[in-house]
């Protein structure tokens, strides 16, 4: 028996001249959970696609050793006929599927004849989401119908059913709530217990604090130290991952909001399926100019909704009114709100932020791309520059404003939807969860543009789950819980009780 389980020897990868993965060393040992640290784009989601065998062997350089032999992959399948399975940072189910067959997709369970055993395969599903401790999804029905957190554990459970030895994550927690991030721990330590090997990687360092027993830091598409979390703590974590001490995780600001310039009056939002339902339950607040307001609660509590309805981007029924400078505005579609001076990027980058199919570069200008058409062509020079100027703006990481959009990192992707809602030059800047996926040191740099532009006199709304975040940049903060206000506070002092309270009704 190899020391090792798995030993990856000088990968280089590199795309289009840039090199991604810089000859990258690592070893684990069985039965490890290794958290793969990094800022956005350092490498790690490459580094497990390497792995994992989305990119061949012969695209790129370097040794992998599983079990003490060589793997040469050229495929996902033959990496997980070796025992090596990876969920990826995008989830890769197929909506309109029912859970069973996505679970069992490519590895359908048959009848003598061909004919596929949907007995069987409903049966084994059932199982293994038993064993995952989820009793309230039903294998027959579409994965459409489940959120995000419950996807994300399907994922896991279509994960289990290839019999993983070795099981990468890669950001598996961005889309979960606090009680869904407790149910996906619990079934790490129970696979750790049953001998699975796990590569967890997460922006959320509290989380790999409480999970891993080894710290993997990669910085630019190099190894930089891998370290016993005995040895570890979340303020070296970051230390390794941004090669300095980071004495704050927030920039400094004076709070000095204006006057009131904006209202949103009685939203009220009804569920699309099921009209009776109310998701947001006439809610009234005000922005002041240049104010940072944070809206905390659940996910699910409705912060969502209303921001979409005040954007006219809520697919369902919604009534109330949205006043800027003193005029009520018609939001009734994302375009007419863009031109009334409101901007919003959403929480779902890959639904509703970027274009996949274009350049980093057409998707920073697309919402402005008529300030560059003349007469009869496109003005790419004063196009160009703009997209460059933004780019250092908000320090977007990328080789060039050609590459297509897909070939960023997450949270270099997370920048350049933010430059997109930027260039319209909004007065009023919606966020919803805008450091998602995003690392330590980009999150400052988010911050501080936030700053920036609240200083210059624009309002910010940002919705965020994560509560120290929320307190730790905000003017004002509102608190929603089903639907409904739950509280509206200024940021004095306010603590992350007082807010859990109200968000759970407990005040
Ligand atoms: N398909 C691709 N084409 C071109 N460049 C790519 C492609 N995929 C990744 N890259 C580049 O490789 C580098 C590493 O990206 P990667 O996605 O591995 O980062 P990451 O560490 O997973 O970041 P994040 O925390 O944001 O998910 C980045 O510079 C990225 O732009
Ligand atoms: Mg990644």
């Amino acid at each position: 028996m190899a020391e090792y389980l798995l030993e990856m020897r000088g990968i280089v990868k590199q795309f289009d001249g840039v090199r991604a993965l810089n000859g990258i060393d690592i070893k684990m040992k069985a039965g490890e959970c290794i958290g793969l640290c990094g800022e956005n784009g350092a490498g790690k989601s490459t580094l497990m696609k390497v792995l994992s065998g989305v990119y061949p062997h012969g695209t790129w350089d370097g040794e992998i050793l599983w079990k003490g032999e060589p793997l040469r992959a050229q495929s996902i399948r033959d990496t997980e006929d070796a025992g090596i399975v990876i969920i990826h940072q995008e989830l890769m189910l197929v909506p309109e599927l029912s859970v069973a067959e996505n679970i069992f997709l490519g590895n359908e369970i048959t009848l003598p004849g061909g004919r596929m055993d949907y007995a069987a395969m409903n049966r084994r599903a059932a199982e293994i989401l038993t064993w995952l401790n989820i009793h309230d999804v039903n294998v027959v029905e579409p994965v459409k119908k489940y959120g995000g957190g419950h996807q994300q554990l399907i994922e896991i459970a279509k994960a289990l059913n290839k019999r993983a030895q070795l099981l990468i994550l890669d950001e598996p927690s961005s889309s979960l709530t606090a009680s869904e991030i407790e149910v996906l721990l619990n079934i790490i330590r129970r696979l750790k217990a049953e001998g699975v090997t796990c590569v967890y990687i997460s922006h959320k360092l509290d989380e790999v604090e409480a999970i891993c027993d080894t710290i993997v830091v990669i910085r630019d598409g190099q190894h930089i130290a891998t370290t016993p979390m005995s040895d570890m703590n979340v303020d070296r974590i970051i230390a390794q991952m941004v090669g300095r001490e980071m004495n704050q995780l927030y920039p400094q600001r004076a709070h000095a909001p204006g006057e009131v310039v904006f209202e949103a009056r009685n939203i009220s939002c009804y569920d699309a399926d099921n009209p009776a339902r109310k998701r947001v339950d006439n809610i009234s607040f005000s922005l002041r100019k240049g104010e940072i307001l944070g809206i905390a609660g659940l996910v699910g509590a409705g912060r969502t909704e209303l921001v979409s309805a005040i954007f006219g981007a809520y697919p369902g029924a919604h009534e109330g009114e949205v006043w800027l400078d003193g005029r009520k505005l018609d939001t009734g579609t994302p375009q007419k709100a863009i031109k009334a001076g409101l901007a919003m990027v959403p929480e779902d980058r890959k639904q509703h932020g970027i274009v996949p199919d274009l350049s980093v570069g057409q998707n920073i200008t697309l919402s402005v791309l008529g300030q560059y058409a003349r007469a009869t062509r496109i003005d790419q020079e004063a196009e160009l520059k703009t997209i460059k100027a933004e780019i250092a703006s908000v320090k977007l990481k990328t080789a060039s404003p050609f590459l297509p959009i897909t070939g960023l990192s997450g949270g270099n992707q997370q920048k350049a939807v933010l430059s997109k809602m930027l260039l319209t030059k909004p007065k009023i800047l919606i966020l919803d969860e805008p450091t998602r996926g995003v690392d330590v040191g980009a999150k400052f740099e988010i911050y501080q543009l936030m700053f920036d532009l609240a200083a210059q006199g624009m309002s910010i709304i940002m919705v965020s789950s994560e509560l120290a975040e929320v307190l730790g940049i905000s003017d004002r903060v509102l608190v929603i819980g089903e639907g409904q206000l739950r509280g509206n506070f200024d940021n004095d002092n306010l603590s992350q009780e007082t807010v859990l309270a109200a968000a759970l009704d407990q005040a």
